[in-house]
């Protein structure tokens, strides 16, 4: 029987442990697609799963990788052909059904986006959830009311995948954009994608009343906590806070002043399970008119399968930066 390397976590009696093992090819069942991974990326949540860190798969064993890029090997659905380019993110993978992270992946067609012209299987992978989840973010501002004259957009975390996406995006749409980052060393790449200005992440430290001097247009927040307290007390009247991390921390602190008296709107982004309709919108302007001018900058590193244990380490320990791709 044909075999594939896949990256498999296991929560058994010998607690969490994760590395290659070659799996049998499977079928696929009617409704479902047997897709040829090409690419995948490491996000946040891969790295929490992949360390037995975080709470992430449901089931075990499970092949981790939230991202899988590739094309149809065979389909047992009649909406997809062999040798079709496809791209899938989030829904279960690496929650209760086997991920990216593998030569192959057997997964419900629903999960599928014909990957549109203007990208083939690398360069979905470079966007991935990161990309998805930018672009999730920017819809959900620019549907309420989200426009460059408001003033600057602030994104936390901008170094990581989903920030640096954010970062690009927004520059290409016409934002002005503030990059807050831990990492001054990288600042000339947040510039290259497109920022005007990089703050440390102590920028806002002084924001602690519950209306401050309002300074954001409006924000992609990726750390949440006491960052995400501090940018509702200094945003405009009108802004949008699109909330998506919680890397330094999943509590909130705030109060309503800043959306009675400033019209604010908190506004909540899952890219798990965004529906189909709205995510084929999402990859279509992924492909053209929201896509960055130079894609491959946000790319920091490839690795190989074997790769993807310290790249869990150095993310969780923030020491990684833009989109770590992974080559299958
Ligand atoms: N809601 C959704 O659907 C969704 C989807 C994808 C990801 N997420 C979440 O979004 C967050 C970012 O994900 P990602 O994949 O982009 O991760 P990532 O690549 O590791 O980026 C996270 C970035 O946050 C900053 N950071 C790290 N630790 C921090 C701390 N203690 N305090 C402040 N900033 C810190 C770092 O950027 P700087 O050094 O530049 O500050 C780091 O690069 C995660 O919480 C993830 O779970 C949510």
């Amino acid at each position: 029987m044909p075999t594939y390397p896949a990256f498999r976590i296991h929560q058994d009696a010998q607690g969490h442990h994760a590395g290659i093992e070659q799996l049998p090819r499977p079928t696929p069942a009617a409704g479902e697609v047997l897709i040829r991974v090409g690419w995948s990326g490491v996000n946040y949540k891969d790295a929490l799963a992949g360390t037995g860190r975080g709470k992430i798969l449901r089931t075990f064993p499970l092949v981790g990788g939230a991202d899988a890029a590739g094309v149809v090997e065979q389909s047992a659905h009649p909406c997809y052909q062999n040798g079709e380019a496809v791209v899938v993110t989030g829904w279960g993978l690496t929650h209760d059904h086997d991920g990216g992270f593998a030569g192959y992946l057997c997964c419900p067609a629903e999960w599928l986006v014909p990957i549109p012209d203007g990208l083939d299987p690398r360069r979905a992978g470079i966007f991935g959830t990161a990309g998805l989840t930018a672009a999730l973010a920017v819809h959900r501002m620019l549907v309420n009311g989200q426009e460059p004259g408001l003033g600057p957009i602030l994104v936390t975390g901008a170094s990581g995948g989903v920030g640096a996406m954010a970062v690009a995006i927004l520059a290409r749409l016409g934002f002005s954009v503030s990059a807050v980052s831990g990492k001054p060393e990288l600042t000339d790449w947040l510039r290259h994608l497109g920022a005007a200005e990089v703050l440390p992440r102590e920028a806002l430290a002084g924001a602690t009343r519950p209306l401050e001097k309002a300074r954001w247009g409006g924000a992609v927040d990726n750390v949440g906590g006491e960052l995400l307290a501090q940018i509702t007390r200094t945003i405009a009247p009108g802004g949008n806070i699109a909330a998506i991390g919680l890397v330094g921390g999943h509590e909130l602190h705030t109060t309503v002043m800043p959306f009675i008296l400033r019209g604010a709107s908190l506004l909540g982004c899952n890219s798990v399970d965004i529906p189909y309709p709205l995510r084929r919108t999402l990859w279509n302007h992924l492909a053209s008119d929201w896509q960055p001018p130079d894609l491959e900058a946000l790319v920091s590193e490839t690795v190989a399968l074997e790769g993807l244990p310290p790249v869990f380490e150095d993310m969780l320990a923030g020491r990684t930066h833009g989109r770590v791709l992974v080559a299958l």
